[in-house]
């Protein structure tokens, strides 16, 4: 059963930065501006490197403040607020190349700040040791690995807090990637944040190629366009809300009670073994993860 939040009047209003507000940071604008918290837009902030695109936010996010810099006293008050009890939390989405230098330009602030900012990270293969290396001692950092769909409040969210942040912050955290992301898991080990990168983070583009290359078989054989889409974007929707309905059955019994025997469905997943579709799929979320574990491995801290 898909949840949503739906009491929200005890949700504290927090201060929230999006840096780096590409793809990945306007979808997760855009969920939370759409999700029942009720957020209030004049404390969110979103940030972008060139002119050019901060212009194209603040057309489509009217409501909210966008900057080049990260020490635009936007992000940073010096008034104490009544927001500032629920805190500031300050997501870092920009490729993993650039994490360094947004670090880098936020520590002073970070610093002069009466309470740290939990900065939260979305970016593969950067560790929580390496972010401690570029940030002020004592900054409470979240990496975090959602995908998508939180545009439209559907995403799949892995969390991996450091010791610093308290069960108060990974409880506001975890609300507000709840409003965007109907599964939100805190993982064991930061590794497995990889993995899931690798899974779910990934996810929605493994989807999109399988339904791109249906509906496009579909029109060979000659549905049209428009229908085929929806056919197979609804089998989509309709086949992960049934699984995530009945947890206790097997996505192995879920596809048997589809593939009736000598049927004509069975027929066609023969066909998709014999092309090695299963080892074509382990190798992928394999290359995906090697490549998510070496990315931050171009970035260096100032000690470790
Ligand atoms: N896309 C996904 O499905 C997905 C899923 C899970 C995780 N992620 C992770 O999320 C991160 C972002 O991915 P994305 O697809 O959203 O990338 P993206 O579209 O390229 O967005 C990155 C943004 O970072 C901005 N940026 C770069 N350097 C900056 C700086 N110094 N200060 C402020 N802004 C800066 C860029 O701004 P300009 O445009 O102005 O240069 C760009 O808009 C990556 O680490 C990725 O691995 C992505």
């Amino acid at each position: 059963m898909i949840h949503k939040i739906s009491h929200t009047s005890d949700y504290p209003s927090p201060r929230i930065t999006i840096a780096g507000c590409g793809v990945l940071g306007k979808g997760i604008a855009t969920g939370l501006l759409a999700s029942p918290l009720n957020l209030d837009p004049s404390k969110i902030s979103l940030t972008v490197r060139r002119e050019q695109h901060a212009r194209c936010l603040r057309e489509e996010f009217p409501g909210l403040a966008v900057t080049l810099d990260h020490g635009d006293p936007v992000l940073w008050p010096a008034e104490a607020t009544d927001d500032d009890e629920a805190g500031h939390f300050f997501f870092i989405v920009t490729k993993p190349q650039h994490v360094q230098l947004v670090c880098a330009d936020i520590s002073p602030h970070i610093q002069a700040s009466r309470t740290p900012p939990v900065v939260i990270t979305l970016c593969p293969g950067i560790t929580i040791a390496q972010l401690q290396d570029w940030l002020p001692t004592g900054t409470p950092i979240v990496r975090s690995m959602p995908n998508t769909p939180v545009m439209v409040c559907q995403g799949a969210t892995g969390l991996f807090p450091s010791p610093l942040v308290s069960p108060g912050q990974l409880s506001i955290l975890t609300r507000m990637f709840e409003a965007i992301s109907p599964s939100v898991v805190t993982l064991a080990h930061e590794d497995q944040l990889n993995v899931v990168a690798a899974i779910s983070g990934s996810a929605p583009a493994y989807f999109y190629r399988l339904m791109d290359h249906m509906v496009a078989t579909g029109i060979s054989l000659g549905l049209p366009e428009s229908l085929a889409r929806d056919l197979i974007t609804q089998s989509c929707i309709g086949s992960g809300a049934f699984a995530r309905e009945i947890p206790s059955v097997s996505l192995a019994q879920l596809r048997n009670d589809v593939c009736v025997p000598g049927g004509s469905t069975e027929k066609a997943m023969n066909v998709l073994d014999a092309h090695g579709w299963q080892r074509g799929v382990k190798e992928a979320i394999t290359a995906s993860l090697t490549a998510n574990r070496s990315m931050g491995q171009g970035t260096t801290g100032r000690s470790r």
